[in-house]
């Protein structure tokens, strides 16, 4: 694919997160508590996360009829093609559903394994983040970079907290004493896809979580790229879509993530 169909590709997708964005706002404190379903620990979701899945997918099979799509909700069915549509219709459900105002859309576009292309709607602030591979990060409208930080001592950085359970805990906690003493502050807020577009930015000069799903940050992954920034498993390999652990940095602190994971119990 050209950049250019990239780019005219990403720009649909971002008017269609924009749309979508107007329902899930609406249902912002609507949703009864009969409604909310735990789909395990730490893991809620109700007809709002459906819904948006449902508009999402319809949308951009009139954007790319060729394309398949790897969902959370499994609205529709996974199954194997070229080019893939990879969606988180609501990333920080349990914001949203308590009224915390960070939550997200996030769709990633992949192409033989790769990829090409990625939105992530901030929803409450209205920031869409968006990029194409080859055509940069954008924010709104403005080109995005990563911090020029390179020292942990000046940074503030983003850790996961995946479901308080088995070893992902306890190495969670290892990572947040590795991390409070040595930094200007460590982070959550509860959406890794907005964590992830956040070091894009330069808000964060780094995130890293352990238990995601590919649809957490997919989209987010080729953001911090397009933005200059680095993005691994936390062996520092190229699974980060699909390895279940993710970190994202302006480059420079990179190392320094991997070898906090170097140390990790368990
Ligand atoms: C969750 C959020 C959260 C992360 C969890 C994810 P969801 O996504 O991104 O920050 O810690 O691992 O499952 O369920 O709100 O889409
Ligand atoms: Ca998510
Ligand atoms: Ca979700």
């Amino acid at each position: 694919m050209t950049t250019k169909e990239l780019e005219n590709i990403t720009a649909q997708a971002l008017d269609l997160v924009k749309e979508v964005a107007g329902f899930i706002k609406e249902q912002l404190g609507q949703v009864a508590a009969a409604d909310i379903a735990d789909k395990g620990v730490n893991s809620l979701v109700s007809y709002v996360d459906r819904e948006s899945e449902k508009r999402l997918v319809a949308g951009l099979k009139k954007i790319s009829p060729q394309a398949v799509f790897l969902t959370e909700e499994e609205t529709v069915d996974t199954v194997v093609g070229d080019l893939k549509w990879i969606i988180d219709p609501l990333d920080g459900t349990t914001n949203f559903l308590h009224q915390v105002p960070v939550f997200a859309i996030s769709v990633g576009l992949e192409y033989r394994g790769t990829m090409v292309a990625g939105v992530v709607g901030e929803l409450m602030r209205e920031e869409y983040f968006y990029a194409w591979q080859g055509g940069g990060a954008h924010l709104n409208g403005q080109r995005i970079a990563v911090s020029a930080a390179d020292k942990l001592f000046d940074s503030c950085i983003c850790i996961g907290l995946p479901p308080a359970e088995g070893v992902l805990y306890q190495q969670t906690l290892h990572l947040l004493a590795e991390f409070l003493p040595v930094t200007r502050g460590v982070r959550n807020l509860g959406a890794a896809a907005v964590e992830a577009v956040y070091v894009a930015c330069g808000r964060f000069d780094a995130f890293m979580e352990q238990g995601l799903s590919p649809w957490d940050i997919a989209a987010g992954a080729i953001i911090v790229e397009e933005a200059g920034g680095k993005v691994t498993d936390i062996r520092g390999g190229q699974d980060q879509v699909y390895g279940r652990s993710f970190v994202a940095s302006n480059g420079r602190l990179h190392q320094a993530l991997l070898d906090a994971a170097g140390t990790l119990p368990g």
